[in-house]
């Protein structure tokens, strides 16, 4: 008789399509089967059992946009440095949060050592082994140069067996990383060939410069007005352009964190006539606002640079609530982090020298956004720059999950199932993990996600002493929480359970990642690329 690893009894299952009452049992890191009634007394013998009390369990959180062991790009305030999660800190975060594995990126500079995209995986994969990982890792390649080596030789490399990367990130802002329209047809054109997906990340740069040096010029300076450099219109722009380059470049292919609604509508639009398109939005678009940029001490204050990600988040609340219309009718197709932490560390009153804190900082491993506040307290005193100078992005790998359950499913815009399809198994598909993640299939990975059962949850209020990142804030501080993963498994290993992280070796494996499955029959559907296409004598 087979004898199970761990069972999981009294549960309500949860899949993109289903809700059903179930036991669900677990043999060498798989799903064994998932029956209707619970296991024989003998079938559970000596086998851990966990009682999920009639709490949810669904396919285990997969988020697709984490930022770690990142290198800041060097901008002009030259402090480098890296972002504040590692492997270890990052995924004992994510596994905290109900996430079982996560997309991180491997990142091209524009400098020489970085001509092969190839070495700069190897380069963010030895930053993985270094410490090891609690969950499942895979990687996307950013990439900020067109070259034809990286194109024609090293992306069949990169996509084939060895690696298994099947996304690329490309950015149209950024000085140090944008594409040109020219190079964005040549790279997703590329891409496509080798069956990468492209990910955009739309903003209108010059837009942004322009609106920048206007800002600055009227001594605007403060977090807020990164926000006001980056006005929605920034996004409804790229996007729109995105979607015909890549109507020419003829991929399929998917807008990372879309925060604007105007942008959502082009992309919607593309999407009825039938074009590939897929977009992401994260939890920032939806649970904070230009508010949240003034929300500390004064408007002018600098601890608002906690907030300064980009896109920004929206200016109101009647935009967030139309992101959600977006997550319920289908527009979008998953929802990520987008975390990229880095630590805030307040020395507010602290007889810090402006120099000398800036070279330990500079020197340091990881920067923080008041070490860029500080080298900007000189630049406004010598009126050049501020808010351009923080570094982007803030955290949110853990509390994902959890965020969009409270204010999605528990407030009624999603079902249950959507939101397993938005933060687990169109991820899978879309991102080539799918039947083995995403799903809880017979023979698919053990990964789960089980919640507390709803009936006798205490809902709580969210403070960052409660996360595992190593960031000093949250920018979800003092939000109410309706529930909590209690359990989150991988490969049939409890990671979190009851409020702790399993203590022992890291047992995160990197995956291999295989093509887009949500759009592997588009060449072949009636209005596909060669009728649709706007130059079909290129199909000659
Ligand atoms: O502000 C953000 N989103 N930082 C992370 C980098 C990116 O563009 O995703
Ligand atoms: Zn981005
Ligand atoms: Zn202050
Ligand atoms: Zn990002």
């Amino acid at each position: 008789m087979t004898t199970f690893d761990l069972v999981i009894v009294n549960a309500i299952a949860v899949t993109a399509c289903d809700v059903f009452p179930c036991s669900i049992s677990v043999k060498d890191g798989k799903i064994a089967a998932i029956a209707s009634q619970g296991f024989s007394q003998e079938e559970l013998a000596g086998v851990e059992v966990i009682d999920a009390e009639g709490a949810y369990v669904m396919p285990g959180g997969i988020d697709a946009h984490v930022h770690l062991c990142q290198d800041l790009q060097t901008g002009p305030h030259g402090l480098g440095g890296r972002c504040a999660d590692d492997f270890a800190s990052g995924s004992m975060s994510a596994a905290a949060g109900g996430t079982t594995t996560m997309i991180t990126f491997a990142c091209q500079t524009r400098s020489e050592e970085d001509a092969s995209l190839l070495s700069v995986v190897e380069r963010y994969d030895a930053r993985a082994k270094e410490t090891g990982s609690y969950i499942d890792y895979a990687y996307h390649v950013i990439i900020v140069r067109c070259d034809e080596d990286v194109l024609e030789r090293e992306l069949p490399i990169l996509s084939g067996p060895r690696w298994g990367i099947s996304t690329c990130k490309l950015f149209m802002t950024y000085d140090s990383q944008r594409l040109g329209d020219s190079d964005l047809l040549t790279v997703m054109h590329a891409a496509a060939q080798h069956g990468i997906t492209p990910l955009v990340h739309a903003e209108n740069g010059d837009m942004i410069s322009w609106l920048t040096d206007k800002l600055e010029a009227k001594g605007m300076l403060a977090p807020i007005y990164h926000a006001w450099s980056r006005p929605p219109i920034v996004q409804d722009e790229a996007t729109n352009r995105a979607i015909a380059i890549a109507k020419l470049a003829c991929t399929p292919f998917l807008f990372v964190h879309v925060g604007s609604s105007e942008a959502m509508a082009h992309i919607r639009r593309a999407q009825t006539q039938g074009w590939p398109v897929y977009a992401e939005t994260c939890p920032q678009y939806l649970c904070l606002t230009y508010n949240d940029l003034k929300r500390f001490h004064s408007p002018t204050c600098f601890e608002n640079s906690k907030m300064v990600c980009s896109p920004p988040p929206p200016p109101d609340e009647s935009e967030s609530e139309r992101l959600y219309t977006g997550l319920a009718n289908g527009t979008f197709t998953v929802f990520s982090s987008d975390h990229c932490p880095f630590r805030y560390d307040d020395r507010h009153g602290k007889p810090t020298g402006i120099l000398e804190h800036e070279e330990s900082k500079r020197g340091g491993d990881c920067v923080s956004k008041e070490a860029s506040a500080v080298s900007l307290d000189q630049l406004v005193r010598t009126k050049t720059g501020a808010f351009r100078f923080i570094p982007n992005g803030i955290p949110g790998v853990e509390t994902r999950l959890s965020l969009l359950f409270t204010n999605g499913v528990c407030a009624g815009r999603i079902t249950l199932q959507r939101f397993v399809e938005l933060t687990s198994t169109n991820v899978a598909k879309l991102y080539g993990l799918y039947p083995k993640k995403g799903s809880l299939m017979p023979g698919a990975d053990a990964d789960f996600v089980i919640w507390h059962p709803q009936e006798t949850f205490s809902p709580f209020t969210l403070s960052n002493d409660m996360l595992h990142h190593n960031v000093d804030y949250t920018p979800y501080e003092g939000m109410r929480m309706l529930n909590w993963p209690r359990y989150t498994i991988v490969r049939g290993h409890v990671v979190w359970a009851n409020g702790s992280l399993a203590t022992g070796a890291p047992l995160g494996r990197y995956q291999k990642r295989g093509p887009n499955v949500l759009s592997s029959d588009w060449k072949k559907r009636g209005g596909g690329p060669a009728k649709q296409h706007p130059a079909p004598w290129l199909f000659e």
